[in-house]
């Protein structure tokens, strides 16, 4: 209905504090696998997925029928007591890769924070604290004053100085710039294996091997921020695996509980020694709803394959748009890994792309002015990633010369 979507647009102009600046003028209503249905009855295939949250889709049954069943039995109790899914959670996170031990929190910032947080703790638990922490530029960790501390972005940290000190930047991909900053003052690196919110810009092999062994050579631990890039969504569980190395710390949110707000922090045993019994904690961090949610998405993530799909998948999206980039002279670049997928563009026109994509009845999402990114759930089929390709031609051969 109209009303629904003017009325709803009348409130948040007028309480919501406006940190979004003009949204899509669209109200959803529901949901189901990889499609969105406007409360206009208008349908939209969702190539974006929450931006890399919606992992199996929207109102999957098996993720509504787990969230259902325990929603019945209790939402949430105190860390006071053992709550046995967040144990079993924990157990399946260190089984899907190298971590020992892990700790549940709300949001990929707030895992950040954790990581961050322990890694000081860890250095001061030695008797040598170490104060640095090495960052990359175009990096996003967060909008917590931590976490925009160690993003690399300026204009998401100069309106909020200051800021938490110790953390020094240097650029991405580049490993003499590593080298000079990494010392045996640096408590971490924090690293995404692909940047996805300035671009969608992948690590190259040599550099995260570089960033391990010097870690190695330093002491300092590896933080591998794999917030936009885990729980399948680049080809593997973890994106770490693609480059032959573990990390000490890594972080996860965003698609782990496809849409429960859930974050987590994994670690080798040697570096959760960085919190002793008080040092950390959560109120809803870990409750048995994000726990079963969480579940429901590793269980479905193994049952289906989807680490399988979301390679394959990306692959037959990555072939197919580099076709589409030798029609439309507008896209410059193809880049990503697995379902997270840039498409960087020759002029500042990813905004109006965008709109003529949703016009279109596709939900994309733009980074900066010059690149269109691309998260959708993993369970897109095949079928679905071609009709995207489709419509998306077809959007740019409409737009032609006026976007
Ligand atoms: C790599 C990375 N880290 C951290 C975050 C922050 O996560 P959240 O928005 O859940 O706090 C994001 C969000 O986009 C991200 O992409």
């Amino acid at each position: 209905m109209e009303k629904q979507l003017e009325w709803t647009m009348h409130l948040d102009d007028t309480y919501y504090m406006n940190v979004f600046g003009k949204r899509m003028p669209v109200v959803f209503t529901h949901g189901k696998g990889v499609y969105l249905f406007s409360s206009e009855d208008k349908k939209y295939l969702d190539m974006i997925g929450g931006i890399a949250v919606s992992s199996l889709g929207h109102a999957h049954p098996r993720l509504v029928r787990a969230v259902c069943t325990q929603a019945r039995k209790f939402i949430h109790c105190s860390n006071y007591f053992y709550i046995e899914k967040q144990a079993e959670l924990a157990r399946k996170l260190c089984d899907l890769g190298f971590a020992d031990r892990v700790f549940l929190c709300n949001s990929g910032a707030e895992a950040n924070e954790g990581a961050i947080k322990l890694a000081r703790g860890y250095f001061y638990r030695q008797g040598a604290p170490r104060p640095k922490i090495v960052s990359a530029d175009r990096s996003f960790h967060g909008r917590t004053m931590t976490t925009i501390a160690a993003t690399g972005q300026e204009k998401m940290r100069t309106p909020f100085e200051p800021l938490m000190p110790g953390v020094v930047h240097v650029p991405y991909n580049d490993i003499d710039a590593l080298k000079k900053e990494v010392d045996k003052t640096t408590c971490a690196v924090i690293i995404e294996m692909v940047q996805g919110e300035s671009g969608v810009y992948p690590a190259d092999l040599s550099y995260i091997r570089a960033i391990r062994s010097i870690c190695d050579s330093t002491g300092a631990l590896l933080i591998a921020d794999e917030v936009q890039t885990g729980v399948a969504r680049t080809g593997t569980f973890f994106a770490y695996e693609q480059y032959g190395i573990t990390p000490d710390i890594l972080t996860l949110a965003k698609g782990l509980a496809g849409g429960v707000p859930i974050g987590a922090v994994l670690s080798t045993q040697e570096a959760s020694t960085g919190f002793l019994p008080g040092d950390h904690g959560s109120t809803f961090g870990g409750n048995p709803l994000a726990c079963t949610a969480a579940l429901a998405v590793l269980d479905e993530v193994d049952r289906k394959n989807l680490v399988g799909k979301a390679k394959s998948t990306g692959a037959f999206l990555v072939k197919k748009l580099r076709l589409l980039a030798r029609k439309h002279e507008i896209i410059e670049e193809i880049r990503g890994a697995g379902l997270l997928i840039g498409i960087s563009l020759k002029k500042p026109v990813a905004v109006a792309l965008k709109k003529k994509c949703f016009e279109a009845g596709l939900l994309i999402g733009s980074v900066g002015d010059q690149v269109i990114r691309l998260a959708p759930p993993l369970i897109l089929t095949r079928a679905q990633a071609a009709s995207f390709i489709t419509t998306f031609d077809a959007v740019l051969t409409e737009s032609g010369s006026t976007i």
